[in-house]
């Protein structure tokens, strides 16, 4: 069972950390993390396939890299097969992001597939990545990656 507490956590995160105006939060579910963004000033819209959802800025599709791109970060909470686009799509547009992983999307053990991720990050020109944890339980470690010391 993932931490009730975890979209308040990242919301609380990136806020500290990232300047970023306006966030896309891939596979956000019913968009929890958009509302603790919103509460937190920012103008958020969250990209996943559920019918029932917030009331929030919600795109009901997958998230691509053709997406055309109107925010200023990129961020996703626990988001299984959308984690390796949400770090190209960055890279793509030279954005930063910020995600927490889950599972994998090719059955990888964790440990190995935060290394992957890092990695293929890096590769993609990255200069800066690095890990933080949150303080709650389950996969817990904010992975993110960004071109400037200030996002
Ligand atoms: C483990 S759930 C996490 C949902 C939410 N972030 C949370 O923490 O409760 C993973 C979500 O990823 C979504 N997802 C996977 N690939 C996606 C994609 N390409 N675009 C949008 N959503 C995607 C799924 O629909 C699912 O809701």
């Amino acid at each position: 069972m993932a931490d009730k507490r975890r979209f308040e956590l990242f919301a609380g995160f990136i806020v500290e950390h990232f300047p970023a105006p306006r966030i896309f939060d891939i596979a956000g579910g019913q968009g929890r993390l958009n509302e603790a963004l919103s509460q937190l000033g920012r103008t958020v819209t969250t990209f996943d396939l559920r019918h029932k959802h917030l009331p929030v800025r919600y795109a009901q599709r997958p998230f691509t890299l053709e997406e055309p791109c109107e925010a200023d970060m990129v961020v996703g909470m626990h988001p299984d097969g959308a984690t390796r686009i949400i770090i190209e799509y960055a890279a793509k547009h030279r954005l930063p992001f910020a995600v927490v992983p889950c599972c994998s999307d090719n059955s990888m053990p964790y440990k190995p597939w935060m290394r992957h991720l890092a990695e293929r990050a890096r590769e993609l020109g990255f200069p800066t990545v690095a890990e933080h944890p949150l303080p709650m339980e389950g996969r817990a470690r904010v992975l993110f990656g960004t071109f400037d010391v200030d996002g």
